[in-house]
């Protein structure tokens, strides 16, 4: 156990600092050992402020000198910064530190990476580069010069002097230390250009590891598209004469937005058809607008403290959104994102760790860059927008651009635009930010005399520290079909403010099919007792293509929930109206993918905890297996024609239209394969020349326990590429029977090229295992056991990573006795583990509760 326990910290104890800050200039001469960093600073007495100490951060510094207006001082030290006596008057801070950037692996801070020095600040991560104000309201413009001997050196803003070992950079805008950023090594670009709206010429590169820059193309031209679309959409217009984005190996997460100077994950940005997926060409280039579109939303306007996250995050994920949407197809980003939401973040507020989208309270900030944050953050900026109109929108944000350039903003803030902008009053919506918890929406409806009537009743349940949910504002995105289908009443959002209100529609010939939470209007579980009928009839005849979609997918898992709650059959219903979907030509290929997709094992269990049965990980599995080989046999002569009929023509191109047609020819290969054995799967294994199909087969033939032959020729083919190999770990965990995944997790971990020291591959093998579930929870309880063990080894080498992957035990309470049990044993045994991190301590605490 750690000897003192980690403080938790208040939103409601929010103090300013004592000081302002005029300039900052540092200077870095590198060594990978023994970095010595000088900081001159200048600072004044903040005028709003009462407390005046002068406390700067620090952690992990060997303190060389300091002073003050030049004159040599002591301050006192603890292991968290020190504090010094401030004149009551403008002065100048001096210090120099020394840093080792190589023994650093917990990548926060600077560290190295492939003999690459590079940062990762945000949230507070300064403090472990030098003595600073390390809090997102102390702001100001920094001059950096490098001394090294790198052949690139690169840090925020604008270049300035440089020349035989050393580069000058001067960042003109005014920014918080989490958004500092240095980069130094052998690197090569890959340039670009862009001509801002007003006409500025700005240079771009993207900087790769020598042998990457074959990778960089898709996401230069991912980077020109958001430049022009934030100009387009938003007004926004970039603001320096070089943007700069860096690949590298070793980061915790998936980039970072450091003003001018981007740091990505190199999963995050390096691309091409042979070792991308699909998919991943979609992340990517969701991943580089998120980054660039914070330079506004983030930047040039951040957080006042870090409970504020969500302002920055959850909108700019809302924007990196509706880019998407832009690009390729709005319904299908809108699908992919509610599964992706339901799978994380539902789950997160269902469990022990549920937290507001703005939390009150925290002990390690690094433990609340979280799906609640991000995501469920976002679907509060679309409600906002539904609730107010697209026109009242774009208004309100040309207002918080204006009143808050410059500024460290709050919730508060961001709220009062939209207020003063529409005159609304949003005091009922601010709930959605203070309230955890996903809420449950009661539907039943009632016809007679031509007017139809729906009701519906809202309810949270409690959180951690939350019993009490009053009903929030809801808008509620509705639209009636009639009998034979046609949509009788166009989409109408119902604005719920009440925790039971009922809505009436008049004027109707016979009674409507409600089409319920269109688009995903609201983040909350819709409950309405709904027959098969009625399921398959949205399925077929609903104009919106979410909650088509949405009625697939339902009528899926109700047939999955009886056939693992009373040993039911596979679905006829289901059976037919899906491959009736599959068939339809007229729809996106994209979208029928989607359609045929299944719930997941994870929201299976959740679905059968809330309805009062203990889920079995063994049994959801056998299920989904048995209701897949039905829809295989179901649909054998479809399969064949659709896998033909998909296969695309001429060059790959990583756009919608081709990675939608490659998604449903996938499809129909997985339904081949449970009848062929994998001989088509091995076909397509030989012939493909892009990742996309070469990883579809390789999953298929692993699912049909024919991947020997393709394990070994993956490797001997791709073991050069770090990124591919990564894919090669985690489909072997993914795709193994539930019975083998910890033993396949286990040896992949004795594997030459496995090492704990790289997030990407610790997490394609140890979070693939995370997030198998039946393997993970396999009765055995070795999936548990396994994990703990490393979670233990990984902690003193990257407390983010460890804590981060704690979560794959947030569910444990839905499990029976045995497994509670047995989690409870691996939980503690973390807790037990001397000198455990304050991020591991503080997740493993919450969860165990
Ligand atoms: N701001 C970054 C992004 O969302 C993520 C940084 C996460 N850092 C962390 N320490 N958790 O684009
Ligand atoms: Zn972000």
């Amino acid at each position: 156990m750690r000897e003192t326990t980690p403080q938790p910290i208040y939103l409601k104890d929010y103090t300013p600092f004592g000081y302002l800050i005029d300039s900052v200039d540092l200077t870095f001469t590198l060594s990978p050992e023994a970095t010595r960093v000088r900081s001159r600073i200048a600072f004044r007495p903040n005028p709003d402020a009462s407390d005046t100490t002068f406390f700067l951060h620090g952690e992990n510094l060997k303190l060389i000198s300091a002073a003050i207006d030049g004159q040599s001082i002591t301050p006192k030290l603890t292991d968290q910064g020190l504090t010094a006596d401030a004149p009551n008057a403008p002065f100048v801070w001096e210090a120099e530190v020394e840093i080792n950037p190589a023994a650093n692996t917990a990548l926060e801070g600077l560290y190295m990476s492939n003999g690459m020095y590079c940062t990762q600040c945000e949230a507070e991560g300064f403090r472990k580069i030098t003595y600073y104000p390390d809090r997102p309201d102390v702001m100001a413009p920094f001059t950096v010069r490098i001394e090294g001997a790198e052949k690139v050196m690169l840090s925020n803003g604008n270049p300035g002097a440089s020349g035989e070992g050393f580069a000058e950079w001067h960042d003109p805008w005014p920014k918080p230390a989490y958004l500092f950023a240095l980069v130094a090594g052998d690197l090569i670009n890959h340039p670009g250009q862009f001509t801002t709206k007003s006409g500025r010429e700005v240079e771009l590169n993207i900087w790769v590891r020598p042998g990457d820059e074959g990778k960089c193309a898709f996401g230069m031209e991912a980077l020109k598209h958001s430049m022009k679309w934030d100009e387009d959409v938003y007004g926004r217009e970039y603001d320096l004469d070089l943007f700069n984005i860096v690949a590298v190996d070793d980061f915790n997460m998936g980039a970072m937005e450091n003003k001018g100077l981007n740091i990505f994950n190199s999963s995050c940005v390096l691309a091409s058809p042979e070792t991308s997926t699909d998919g991943n060409f979609e992340r990517i280039e969701a991943i580089i607008a998120h980054e660039y579109f914070h330079n506004w939303t983030g930047n040039r306007i951040t957080c006042r403290d870090w409970f504020q996250l969500c302002l920055k995050e959850g909108l700019t994920v809302y924007r990196d959104a509706q880019f998407t949407s832009d690009l390729r197809s709005a319904p299908v980003k809108r699908i992919e994102d509610v599964i992706a939401l339901r799978a994380r973040q539902f789950r997160e507020d269902n469990g022990p760790l549920a937290h507001p989208v703005r939390p009150e309270s925290f002990v390690e900030i690094n433990n609340f860059y979280t799906a609640t944050v991000y995501e469920k953050g976002a679907e509060l900026i679309g409600m906002l927008k539904t609730l107010v109109g697209d026109a009242a929108y774009y208004k309100s944000l040309d207002l918080y651009f204006e009143r808050h350039d410059g500024d460290a903003a709050t919730i508060e803030d961001w709220l009062k635009v939209f207020e003063d902008a529409t005159g609304r009053d949003l005091s009922q919506f601010k709930r959605w930010y203070s309230d955890a918890g996903t809420p449950r929406l009661k539907v039943s409806d009632d016809y007679s005399d031509g007017t139809y009537t729906l009701t519906f009743r809202q309810s949270t349940p409690p959180t951690p520290g939350q019993d009490e949910k009053p009903p929030r504002v809801i808008p509620i995105a509705v639209g009636l079909l009639g009998p034979n289908g046609d949509e009788v009443q166009a989409t109408q959002v119902l604005e719920m403010t009440e925790e039971e209100q009922s809505f009436t529609f008049t004027g109707l010939a016979a009674k409507p099919t409600p089409s319920i939470l269109r688009d995903f209007s609201a983040p909350m579980i819709l409950q309405r007792d709904s027959s098969n009928a009625e399921r398959a009839f949205l399925l077929a005849h609903d104009t919106d293509p979410f909650n088509k979609w949405e009625a697939g997918r339902a009528l899926a898992k109700d047939g999955l929930i009886a056939m693992i709650r009373e040993g039911a059959s596979p679905d006829s219903a289901y059976l037919d109206a899906i491959t009736a979907v599959a068939r339809d030509d007229t729809l996106d290929p994209a979208f029928r993918a989607l359609a045929m997709g299944l719930p997941s094992q994870d929201d299976l269990a959740q679905t059968l905890f809330d309805g009062g049965t203990t889920p079995n990980p063994q049994a959801i599995w056998d299920a989904l297996e048995t209701l897949r080989q039905a829809r295989a046999q179901h649909m054998q002569d479809l399969a064949p024609r659709l896998y033909a009929q998909y296969q695309v023509e001429g060059d790959y191109q990583p756009d919608a239209a081709q990675s939608g047609a490659r998604s449903l020819a996938n499809t129909a290969l997985g339904l081949i394969t449970r009848l062929d054995g994998g001989a088509q799967a091995q076909r397509q294994y030989d012939a493909a020349d892009n990742m996309t199909q070469q990883l579809a087969a390789f999953c298929c033939l692993l699912q049909a326990g024919k991947g020997e032959a393709a394990i070994a020729a993956f490797y001997d083919q791709w073991q050069h590429d770090r990124l591919v190999i990564d894919k090669w770990f985690s489909m072997q965990v993914v795709q193994a029977a539930p019975d083998q995944t910890a033993a396949v997790a286990d040896a992949l971990t004795q594997h030459a090229d496995f090492t704990m020291k790289n997030p990407n591959r610790f997490r394609a093998t140890l979070g693939a295992l995370a997030m198998s579930p039946a393997g993970f929870h396999h009765a055995s309880g070795a999936g548990y056991e396994l994990l703990t063990d490393w979670l233990i080894q990984l902690d003193p080498l990257n407390p983010q990573t460890t804590a981060r992957m704690c979560s794959a035990f947030e569910t444990w309470k839905r499990y029976d006795a045995a497994r509670q049990d047995l989690i409870a044993t691996q939980l503690d045994r973390i807790l037990a583990t001397p000198n455990l991190s304050r991020d591991t301590t503080e997740m493993v605490t919450r969860i165990r509760g």
